[in-house]
């Protein structure tokens, strides 16, 4: 660079070539530097327009504000940051209320990045509990394994690899995308009914903040006696950015205490008992400052409008005549349709893609064995979503289709690596 340092503009340096595979050997002014991570964010998907996905992508103000000032917090560090500690602990209870736990046990359970890793440590509970039964009966304790549907989440079939229990996945068929209890007797060793009892995790990785607030009667939590744990995100419909997740115990000695750790590096005695040890504190803030913000009457009003709007855009696109409904049962705001069977020149892919062009994002995947002929869309409503934005998308999804339906398309599925075991998940958040 010949022009020397007073006179290099940030305009200079924004042109600076930035290395591939080097470390990046001078640095520049923090002007230019946020310049070219913003020129780079530029092309990134509107996450407000990205309804595939889950995650919560507004805050209010004072929301953002909350996650700014606690933005240098270690959550791990409860000695150092005792407050957000509390509210961890004091939103476990209100979790363990708000599903139904049991009166006068301790309730116990904590926040995690996602509900991957709550999921994770909710396993590894059972895998526990489980071995310390059996190893109580003098039975053999060396293959564990889990029943489930060829729908869950792909978090649970990290569990089963990364945790070396056997998978038992039933698989679904067209039409089908649920395990029902006439499928499980294949899958499950003890075949007696009687006697038995089989421990349950509830994955509420989504419905988990949407089912208290508008189905009180519908009992999927720990009003079931077999329901041991229960997880659910933050970052969906908990109202928080990411990453945020929740597991909570119907008490605490669900959670074998082999599973906590005691470390004194950060100061003080602490426990831990999460996978991850740093991580940010801001999530745990924001998510105390929704609670009680919103209050139960406040998720609740706003759940119901973002079900309202899930079912106007429904409405639209079904009346269409281009869509067949997969979720039927409409619990949480997410419309899932595929193509109408009449369809033949134009597929799924090609709708998200042409879309795609307006800015909306859209989730096409092939659903899991055996039904990976069948193609779902998937449109996730979001509380920032209301009935006109909700209606303009229905709106310009048809239009898509019309285009297809004169123009034709035939975009192929994004390919799946090949996993070494032989199975590629498709997999959905
Ligand atoms: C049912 C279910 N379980 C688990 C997960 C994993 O959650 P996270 O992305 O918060 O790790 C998701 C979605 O992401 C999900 O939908």
């Amino acid at each position: 660079m010949s022009t020397s340092i007073e006179k290099i503009t940030p305009y200079d340096e924004f042109n600076f070539p930035i290395p591939e595979d080097e470390f990046p050997k001078d640095g520049m002014s923090a002007r230019a530097a946020a310049g070219i991570v913003i020129s780079a964010e530029w092309t990134d998907a509107n996450p407000m327009l990205n309804m595939s996905s889950f995650v919560t992508t507004w805050a209010e103000p004072e929301a953002a504000e909350t996650a700014k000032r606690n933005i240098f917090k270690n959550y791990i560090d409860h000695d150092m940051y005792p407050q957000v500690f509390a509210m961890e602990t004091r939103m476990v209870k209100w979790l363990h209320q708000l599903w139904n736990g049991p009166k006068g046990v301790e309730p116990y359970g904590t926040a995690t990045v996602g509900s991957s890793e709550a999921c994770m440590l909710a396993g590894l509970a059972h895998k526990w509990n489980w071995r310390k039964k059996r190893e109580g009966e003098g039975k053999d304790v060396a293959r564990p394994n889990m029943v489930t549907g060829g729908n869950v989440q792909i978090v649970w079939k990290k569990f089963l690899r990364y945790f070396d229990v056997e998978p038992r996945i039933v698989p679904l068929s067209p039409g089908n995308y649920r395990v029902t209890a006439e499928s499980l007797d294949k899958y499950v060793d003890e075949k007696k009914r009687t006697g038995i009892s089989i421990p349950m995790h509830i994955d509420g990785a989504s419905g988990g903040f949407v089912n208290p607030f508008l189905y009180p009667d519908y009992k999927w939590d720990f009003r079931l006696p077999r329901v041991q744990s229960i997880n659910a995100s933050g970052h969906k419909y908990g109202l928080v950015p990411p990453g945020l997740g929740w597991v909570v115990f119907r008490e605490r000695k669900v959670f074998n205490e082999e599973l906590v750790f005691y470390v004194n590096y950060l100061g003080g005695e602490m426990p831990t008992a999460t996978l991850n040890f740093s991580r940010n504190a801001f999530q745990v803030a924001v998510q105390y400052y929704m609670f009680i913000r919103h209050g139960f009457e406040g998720y609740r009003r706003i759940m119901q409008h973002t079900l309202d709007n899930a079912i106007a855009l429904r409405r639209i696109l079904v009346e269409s005549g281009y869509f067949n409904v997969m979720n039927e049962a409409q619990r949480i705001p997410v419309v899932a349709v595929t193509l109408a069977s009449k369809i033949t020149n134009f597929n799924e892919f090609d709708v998200s893609n042409k879309v795609r062009e307006k800015g909306w994002v859209l989730a096409a995947y092939t659903m899991p064995p055996n039904a990976e002929t069948v193609t779902s869309l998937r449109v996730v409503v979001r509380p920032h979503i209301n009935r006109n934005v909700a209606e303009l998308l229905a709106g310009d999804i048809v239009s898509a289709c019309k285009y297809l339906e004169k123009n034709g398309g035939n975009a192929p599925p994004p390919t799946l690596h090949a996993h070494p075991s032989g199975t590629a998940a498709p997999t959905k958040c």
